[in-house]
């Protein structure tokens, strides 16, 4: 025998068990997302590789390592989406959907980063994300949060904090980077490696650096938001002044920054204490600047993207599937049952459509089947052997209750059948 081939690390099976969590997650988002008036878009998940160096920023961590880029057959280089805004921005631009009206699109799938796998971070994650475009704010920036917030509470996800920051014009960016480098730049002594080489490429994302020995000395760098332009400021100010309205609690986090270049003011990012190190659930801002410098007419947008994987493992813990997986399992015994057994099936699924229903596969004795009719988590074991066919009844046990086989006319079992798919 040849040794089993396994999985890639960081790409994960999701398990028959843990599907139905995954199912609900998805749905509760996207009913949202279909209700706050925004429509699904179906995207590619490979690009060319140089739109996702052109929108996400040559010295991200994403496009400097972290990208899965290879050359087909013809030696073009292409590359698993590391996110999904480039290439919605890149479908509505080719499509002209920028011309019709403000377009608000949502898309959902995996994402795929080479970054080094642990709880919560993956080498292939899905996320659900969302762009709104042609519309500058900052009502639909508030509007965006609000709804994420929606989100996150009808997935039971109440104890999230939400930390929002404006990393206003890149002009004004420009002129708060020269302060910070010069802070930095006294502090040399203080930066570890990785914040050194980013004082020369990306020197806000030092303000996001994880490590405990600088943590002092980014509380105490210059405040982004004390050098913001004034429209800029006015702009975070009508955000937060909604927010206050609507009683949405949030903290101002002048050192939350993103680890893609495309955003200009608006930033924000739904975070919990209870996934360790990967505490970043849902997060997005606005990126005006963008869609003009990839050759689109100028076009202020704003989006987000939540992680599922992060999701189902918030949700998972306090959402436990109360409904059996199946309704039913039909046991069918003797080679003249198995035709009318399966007419019997079909017809119950006319009359049903919600029923979840196993037909015994493969024949096997009538105790043999029972015991995989046990198995199989149903509700009901629905029996049809030779007595039920020649009297056109079916006997049906309850494998739960363990209540007394019961002989019922196929009325009768629509009836019972029905009660259980609508408990
Ligand atoms: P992002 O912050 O890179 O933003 O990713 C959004 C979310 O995806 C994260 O908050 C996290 O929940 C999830 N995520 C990211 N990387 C991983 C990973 N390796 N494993 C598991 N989950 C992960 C974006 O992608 C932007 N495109 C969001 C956006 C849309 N901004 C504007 N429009």
């Amino acid at each position: 025998m040849g040794k089993l081939i396994q999985g890639i690390r960081g790409f994960n099976d999701i398990l028959c068990e843990a599907t139905s969590t995954w199912r609900f997650v998805e749905t509760t988002v996207c009913e949202i997302l279909d209700s706050y008036g925004y429509e699904e878009i179906r995207l590619p998940v490979v690009e060319k590789t140089a739109l996702f160096a052109r929108v996400i920023g040559e010295v991200t961590d994403i496009v400097e390592k972290e990208m899965y880029t290879f050359e087909d057959r013809n030696g073009e280089s292409f590359t698993l989406r590391p996110e999904g805004t480039a290439g919605c921005v890149r479908a509505c631009l080719q499509h002209g959907l920028l011309h019709k009206g403000q377009p608000r699109v949502w898309y959902s799938g995996p994402m795929f980063r080479y970054e080094r796998p642990q709880k919560g971070r993956y080498r292939q994650f899905h996320q659900i994300g969302a762009e709104v475009f042609g519309a500058p704010g900052p009502d639909i920036d508030a509007e965006m949060i609000l709804m994420t917030g929606r989100m996150l509470r009808s997935l039971g996800l109440v104890d999230l904090q939400l930390q929002i920051n404006s990393l206003g014009t890149p002009q004004a960016r420009a002129s708060y980077r020269e302060q910070l480098v010069s802070y930095f730049r006294r502090h040399h002594e203080q930066l570890d490696e990785d914040a050194q080489r980013r004082l020369h490429t990306n020197p806000l994302r030092i303000l996001d650096s994880k490590s405990p020995a600088m943590q002092g000395l980014i509380a105490a760098a210059p405040s982004i938001l004390e050098h913001l332009d004034a429209a800029s400021k006015t702009h975070i100010e009508q955000i937060t002044a909604i927010l206050d309205t609507a009683g949405i609690p949030y903290t101002l986090n002048p050192r939350l920054v993103r680890g893609l270049d495309y955003y200009t003011r608006t930033v924000f990012e739904w975070t919990t204490e209870r996934l360790g190190a990967q505490g970043t659930v849902c997060a997005g801002g606005r990126y005006d600047g963008l869609i003009e410098q990839i050759g689109g007419p100028p076009t202020p947008a704003i989006g987000f993207a939540t992680g599922i994987e992060r999701l189902v493992a918030l949700a998972a813990a306090d959402h436990a599937p109360s409904e059996p997986t199946l309704h039913a399992y039909l046991v069918v015994v003797g080679e003249e049952a198995v035709a009318p057994a399966y007419r019997l099936a079909e017809r119950l699924r006319d009359c049903l459509p919600r029923l979840r229903l196993r037909v015994n596969s493969g024949g096997g004795s009538f105790k043999s089947q029972f015991k995989r009719a046990d198995r199989s988590g149903a509700r009901y074991a629905l029996i049809f052997a030779a007595e039920e066919l020649a009297s056109t009844c079916v006997s049906v046990k309850d494998l739960r209750e363990r209540t007394e086989q019961r002989r019922l006319s196929e009325a009768d079992l629509v009836v019972l059948l029905a009660e259980c798919i609508a408990r």
